[in-house]
């Protein structure tokens, strides 16, 4: 595991992927990101002093495509665990991969794939303050215990905490982390909306499943859910 630094990147997500001869969890960190994306091609803007980084991880033969699915839920969890290492806070699971404490998001994920391989690129608020434009829905370490954290640290652990999860999801022991997962469930019975394909739909969201879709009982209906955009209901 190489660790690369730098000032200033566009995104470390385009940044990994235009270099040709990183290793499987190398980790290219920038303190600053002058456009930085998100999930559905949101801009992922933030304030210095957050984690932002990228690593890269190999497809395993004998994985399908269908069981890769579940990756953005393993980074999730270890995005979570790699955090309760540094600062036991009361994190919680956000389906299908976003971390939340206090009801608010402290981190984002970005899976992309490239060729045989996956580039990973995390955003944690560790030592930066939220715009006030995003006050509401976000919030970082620093805030909750004013204390000033290595993002290095934050780093190293979070990825380490992967490798442990992605090890155990390539060895067949997916149901063990999924356990896990559903004991940090933040949106387990909260009036959601799901507005994917199709008219937006209100129910209560319930377990992850083992092929890692969300459970959701819309009225006495049990459906799960894969795709589309999942809302806590106001
Ligand atoms: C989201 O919640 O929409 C995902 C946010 C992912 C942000 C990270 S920051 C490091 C990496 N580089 C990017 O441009 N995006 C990801």
């Amino acid at each position: 595991m190489k660790i690369f630094k730098y000032e200033e990147l566009d995104s470390t997500n385009k940044f990994i992927k235009s270099l040709d001869n990183l290793q499987e969890y190398d980790i290219v960190i920038a303190k600053k990101q002058t456009a930085g994306r998100g999930r559905r091609g949101n801009p992922w803007t933030t304030e210095l002093g957050a984690g932002l980084f990228s690593f890269l991880v190999e497809e395993k033969e004998g994985i399908s495509i269908e069981e890769y699915t579940k990756l953005p839920l393993i980074i999730g969890y270890s995005v979570l665990k790699g955090l309760k290492k540094i600062e036991n806070l009361d994190y919680k699971f956000k389906w299908t991969n976003d971390v939340y404490v206090q009801d608010k998001k402290i981190s984002g994920i970005l899976v992309e794939k490239m060729e045989n391989k996956f580039v990973i690129g995390i955003g944690i608020n560790i030592n930066n303050k939220m715009h006030s434009s995003v006050e509401n829905i976000g919030i970082s370490l620093r805030e909750i215990t004013e204390k000033e954290y290595s993002i290095d640290e934050v780093v190293i652990e979070v990825v380490e905490e992967f490798k442990k999860n992605y090890d155990k999801f390539i060895n067949g022991k997916w149901e063990e982390i999924l356990l896990e997962i559903n004991k940090l469930n933040y949106l387990f019975g909260k009036r959601i909306k799901i507005s994917g394909i199709g008219e937006i739909q209100e129910g209560i969201a319930g377990d992850i499943l083992e092929d890692g879709r969300l459970e959701v009982y819309i009225g006495d209906i049990k459906k799960a859910f894969n795709i589309g955009e999942i809302h806590i209901a106001k």
